[in-house]
Formats: structure tokens, C-alpha cells, sequence
């Protein structure tokens, strides 16, 4: 198999876990912890890192493999021993990737390279001489204006994109119907969890759902210790946050609830907990002869290797696509691995309809 080339732009805990992850697989190829071991024959120890974008001093200027350990980032580092990428982390452009309280905020904040911006011209250019194939967006929640930006980077580069964020480009019609117009394939959007807060509060959902058990009030309050979280703390840049968190989970009732009856988002900052994610649930309802039931739940996972076992799934994909010749959302993968994707599934039917579409591209491919 070639070498899946992946250019990331934010080399922040996800990125870090995800990089991490491909040489602890390398090392450790029947090691547990992933989704798919392999898929159409990629292995995760297929995925190469190609270029890196960030915009933060610390990290500007190293090889990937040395920007992933550089503060502000402060997840687990489960594997050490990560080999030189070659690949360098080039300046990207700032636009509204940097809230104003996250240069504040000292070391645990961003810190802002004073080399210019990158012009598009000059993204595209590096996408270009990196032979990237596929584009990560691990971006800070709020950065509209940035990932329209790199979107219409790739568009310009010819590179398929997995966006991880809450911006809305798979999901929205306009910006789909161009990467298929430029034959690009696109998974997304705001990449789920291996097992995180969404499928644990989807899988309650559907099973009070299943067994005839209503939901009337729901909360997921979050928190957390990395610059994902304190980024959050600005109300103005999660508004997609909370629409793409919340429609995953009311798409999993078996009727929607009202505003006032469903609270779902981050909850707070706490620095000590750095990469340590805790969502505090709770389900009411009614069973049986209108008495009524209640579940709370509390759940404990690092934050960022649960999203790059996702994103690591999601890059396979996209490849398998491009080698294909498809085009636009893939709306299965994206359904399966993304909290706002074009096409909400519940997870068995997804997870049905992703084991249908691998054997028949399969197929198709013979
Ligand atoms: N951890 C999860 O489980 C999970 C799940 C779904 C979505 N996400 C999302 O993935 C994204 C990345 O998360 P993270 O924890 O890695 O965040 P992070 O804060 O650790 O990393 C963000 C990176 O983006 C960089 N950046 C800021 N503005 C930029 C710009 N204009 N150009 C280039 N780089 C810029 C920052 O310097 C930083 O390195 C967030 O939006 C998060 O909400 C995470």
C-alpha cells in the first residue's frame, strides 16, 4: 500500500495523540484500541505525516514529531518514542483561530508567532510541495473565518479534507457540493469519540428508547483541563459546539425535547485536569404506569486519544475514497465517526451501513 499523506492544521492534543498513536501502532501493530485494525488494507502504520500548520511559537518551525510534545499541549504522552516526521510545522494564518482570552492566558494559552500570516497562496503552495492527500482540521472551536480559509485551501490544492471541528463544511450543502464539483472527498463534522460523552448519552438515549422508556429531561455537563476547554470558556465561539453536541443526542430520542428540558456542552475549565475529560449525565423519564426513572452517570476519559482513534478510522476512509474515485460527504463514515454529519444514523445502523459500503466499494473495486 502507498503511504496515506496527511497535512494537519492545529497541532494540538488531538494531533498530538493521533501522531502518537501511528508509531505506537507501528511498534505495537496487534495492540488493541482501535476501532478498525485495518481497513481496505490500510493499517494505521500507513498514515504518514506530510505538513504541519499551526500559528503557535512553540511550535512553528519543528518537525511534527517535536511540535506534538511543545506546551501548550498536555495530553498523555502514551508513546515517547516518536520518530522525526521530516515533515516541518509551517506558520498557517491566524484570522479568528486565537480567541482573545486564550493569549491571556500564560503558558496553559496560545502564544502567537510574530511571523506573518501565511497567504493562501502560500498554504497552497506547501500543500502542493508536501504531496498531501487528505487535510486534518483540529482547529479551536469558534474558528469560522480559519477553517473557511483552509477549506478554500484544499479546494485550490486538490486535497481531501476530515474535518474534526464544529464549523459546518460536510454538513452544509454549498461547501459539499464544491469539494464534489473539485472530486474531493469530505468526512465530517466535529469528529465523535471512541467512547466519549456523545455515544455514552446516544446508547442511553436509544436504549430507554428501545425499551419503551420516555426521556424527559437530559444534561451532559463537561469538564475539563486543556486549551479545547479554555478556549470554550469564550460562550460566543461554542454556539455550533453545543448545535452540532446536542442534535447527536436528540437524533437518538425517541422524541425530541424541548430547549428547556436538554442541556448539553462544556461546563468548565479546570487546569489540573489537563487532558482528563469528566461528563456528569443524567436521564429522566417514565416507565411503566408513568413512575418514573432516573440514570446518572459519570464518565473519566482522556480527552484526545478518544477522538484520534475516531479521526485515525476517518483518514482510512477518505483514502479508500480517493482511491475510488468518490467525491462529496461520504455520509456513511461521516455519520459513524462525526457528531454533525450531512445524514444523522443510529449507531447500529451506521455501524450496519459501514460494514455494507467497505464490502461494496470492495466490490465495486474488483
Ligand atoms: N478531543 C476530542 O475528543 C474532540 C472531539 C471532537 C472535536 N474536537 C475538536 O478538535 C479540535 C482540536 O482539539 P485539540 O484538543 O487538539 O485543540 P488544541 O487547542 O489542543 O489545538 C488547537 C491548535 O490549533 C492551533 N491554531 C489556532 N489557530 C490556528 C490557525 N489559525 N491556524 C493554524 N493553527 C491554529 C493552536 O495553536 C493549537 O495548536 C477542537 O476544535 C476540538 O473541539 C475534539
Amino acid at each position: 500500500m502507498s503511504p496515506i499523506r496527511v497535512a494537519i492544521i492545529g497541532i494540538g492534543n488531538c494531533a498530538s495523540s493521533l501522531v502518537q498513536g501511528v508509531s505506537f501502532y507501528t511498534q505495537n501493530p496487534h495492540a488493541g484500541g482501535l476501532i478498525h485494525p485495518e481497513i481496505a488494507g490500510y493499517l494505521p502504520s500507513d498514515v504518514q505525516f506530510v505538513l504541519g500548520i499551526d500559528v503557535d511559537e512553540r511550535k512553528v518551525g519543528k518537525d511534527v514529531a517535536e511540535a506534538i510534545f511543545s506546551p501548550p499541549n498536555n495530553t498523555k504522552v502514551f508513546q515517547d518514542d516518536v520518530p522525526l516526521t521530516g515533515a516541518k510545522v509551517i506558520r498557517g494564518c491566524v484570522l479568528d483561530g486565537v480567541a482573545p482570552h486564550m493569549v491571556q492566558g500564560g503558558e496553559r494559552g496560545f502564544q502567537v508567532s510574530d511571523q506573518p500570516d501565511s497567504t493562501k497562496d502560500e498554504i497552497v503552495a506547501a500543500l502542493n510541495a508536501s504531496q498531501a492527500e487528505i487535510l486534518l482540521n483540529f482547529l479551536p472551536v469558534g474558528s469560522q473565518q480559519a477553517t473557511e480559509f483552509y477549506m478554500e485551501c484544499a479546494l485550490e490544492a486538490g486535497v481531501a479534507v476530515v474535518n474534526c471541528i464544529p464549523v459546518f463544511i460536510a454538513s452544509d450543502a454549498d461547501w459539499e457540493a464544491r469539494f464534489r464539483a473539485r472530486r474531493l472527498p469530505i468526512v465530517g463534522d466535529d469528529i465523535k469519540a471512541q467512547v466519549g460523552a456523545t455515544i455514552v448519552h446516544r446508547t442511553l438515549s436509544t436504549l430507554f428508547a428501545s425499551r419503551g422508556v420516555s426521556v424527559d429531561r437530559t444534561y451532559q455537563l463537561n469538564t475539563g483541563g486543556n486549551t479545547d476547554f479554555m478556549n470554550m470558556l469564550d460562550r460566543d465561539r461554542i454556539s455550533s459546539k453545543k448545535e452540532s453536541k446536542t442534535e447527536a443526542v436528540q437524533a437518538a430520542m425517541a422524541r425530541r425535547l424541548n430547549d428547556e428540558n436538554i442541556q448539553i456542552g462544556p461546563s468548565e475549565y479546570v487546569p489540573w485536569q489537563k487532558d482528563n475529560k469528566l461528563c456528569f449525565l443524567r436521564l429522566e423519564g417514565e416507565q411503566w404506569g408513568g413512575v418514573p426513572v432516573e440514570v446518572e452517570l459519570r464518565l473519566s476519559v482522556e480527552d484526545s486519544p478518544n477522538a484520534a482513534a475516531c479521526v485515525m478510522d476517518a483518514i482510512r476512509f477518505c483514502r479508500f475514497a480517493l482511491d475510488n474515485g468518490e467525491s462529496g460527504a461520504l455520509t456513511v463514515p461521516s455519520a459513524y465517526y462525526c457528531k454533525h454529519p450531512p445524514q444523522q444514523m443510529n449507531e447500529g445502523t451506521a455501524g450496519r451501513l459501514l460494514d455494507d459500503y467497505l464490502l461494496g466499494q470492495l466490490k465495486a473495486a474488483e
